[in-house]
């Protein structure tokens, strides 16, 4: 660990400009591969600071750079990552630096995300000598829009020259108070997926239903059938969601339509459970189509996968958030229905993604994620940053 009153001194010191960084990145929200004024401020930012190896519009606005410690040691290489994109929202929020972008709208956080990850830079840069190896930090763009943009980063290389070891990242949670830090080893965020069908059946009058092959019957057979595959081939003992979300047939209440249409949505947590399940539900739906007569389009895309945090370096952040906010403050994440593009890292190299609660009931921050009243409390900006300058030097100088 830095020494904790030392390190504390210096986020105190540069707190100022890290809130000022996030609204004013607040203020002037992108949407995803669009964030070219945010990633702009983020590259010149780093180039003023001295940061090495600073490459920008990877992957379209993502930007890397290099901090290069002085001590010796093992010398591996940590990777930092943040989040630049916003959402497609109104904001709702009436606070100086709400939203000119109008529809646009940083309401998930990744404006603090990046305003740390500035703060953790010049932490960084200002602690050379007390780290050996390297600290890549990466400012990534399209996290809210899928494919995303870390895989798109990955495959440009960023993981590589110098070869990182380990990757981290930090998510703000409106879920938690402020002050706390939530964390899970394993499986923490769901695989996301979604599937979409065609039943090809053949249409007629309403009241004469011989010689058409009835599509919504078809269809509604499929729904039940789908809803078994949770309840009686997973595991009991592991999470998997399957739902249909979308039914749309028919244009008359008198007339058998020819064609019927559903999408849903699939949650797993595991590798096995998402190949089975995609096996399955085709195989269902085909299966019942086919019994009953009629044909099947289906189409299954695969999301983001499940963010799989590394059980050693989960402890290591433990630790290092015990000694941030209290042990009596360092909770275990429950597991998450929603799904993160850091997860792509995950499958590459070792890492963790963690929770810094920012909710404050007392200032009326309650409102969750994606809602247009979303805001957080700043009071999460130093929780966050000497977290993650922590992780980077106990990772580099001791490992996990
Ligand atoms: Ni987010």
């Amino acid at each position: 660990m830095a020494t904790a009153t030392a390190l504390r001194d210096d986020i105190d010191e540069i707190l100022p400009g890290v809130v000022a960084d996030r609204r004013d990145f607040h203020e002037h929200p992108e949407l995803a591969n669009q964030e070219v004024r945010t990633a702009g401020i983020v590259a010149e930012r780093l180039r003023a600071l001295g940061v090495e190896d600073i490459r920008t519009g990877i992957a379209s606005t993502g930007v890397t750079g290099l901090i290069r410690g002085r001590k010796p040691g093992p010398g591996r290489t940590v990777l930092l990552r943040a989040d630049m994109d916003a959402l497609p929202i109104p904001e709702e929020n009436d606070v100086e630096y709400r939203s000119q972008n109008p529809g646009v709208m940083h309401a998930c956080g990744h404006d603090a995300h990046t305003a740390m990850l500035l703060g953790v830079t010049r932490l960084l840069l200002d602690r050379r000598d007390e780290f050996a190896g390297t600290v890549k930090v990466l400012f990534q763009p399209a996290e809210e829009f899928p494919p995303g943009g870390a895989k798109p980063m990955i495959d440009a290389g960023v993981l590589d020259d110098p070869k990182v070891d380990a990757a981290f990242g930090q998510h703000i949670a409106q879920e938690h108070p402020v002050g706390e830090i939530w964390v899970r080893t394993g499986p923490a965020m769901a695989a996301a997926d979604r599937f979409h069908m065609v039943i090809k059946g053949k249409g007629g009058h309403g009241a004469r239903p011989q010689g058409t092959i009835d599509p919504i019957v078809i269809g509604a057979q499929i729904v039940v059938a789908l809803q078994t595959l949770v309840s009686r081939s997973i595991d009991p003992t592991e999470e998997a969601v399957v739902t249909v979300g979308t039914f749309k047939a028919g244009e008359a209440f008198n007339v058998i339509p020819d064609t019927a249409e559903l999408g849903g949505t699939v949650r797993t947590f595991t590798a096995a459970n998402r190949d089975f399940l995609e096996e399955r539900i085709e195989k269902l739906a085909r299966g019942i189509a086919n019994a009953m007569g009629a044909d099947l389009a289906f189409r299954y895309i695969r999301g983001y996968p499940a963010t799989v945090n590394d059980p050693a370096m989960t402890d290591l952040v433990r630790e290092v958030a015990a000694a941030v906010v209290g042990p009596d403050n360092v909770h275990e994440s429950p597991l998450m229905m929603g799904a993160e593009d850091f997860s792509y890292f995950l499958e590459e190299v070792p890492g963790t993604f963690w929770f810094v609660g920012s909710k404050n009931e007392e200032r009326g921050l309650i409102w969750g994620h994606h809602h247009p009243r979303f805001d957080l409390d700043e009071a999460s900006l130093p929780v966050g940053m000497e977290t993650m300058v922590n992780v980077a030097l106990r990772y580099l100088n001791e490992g996990a």
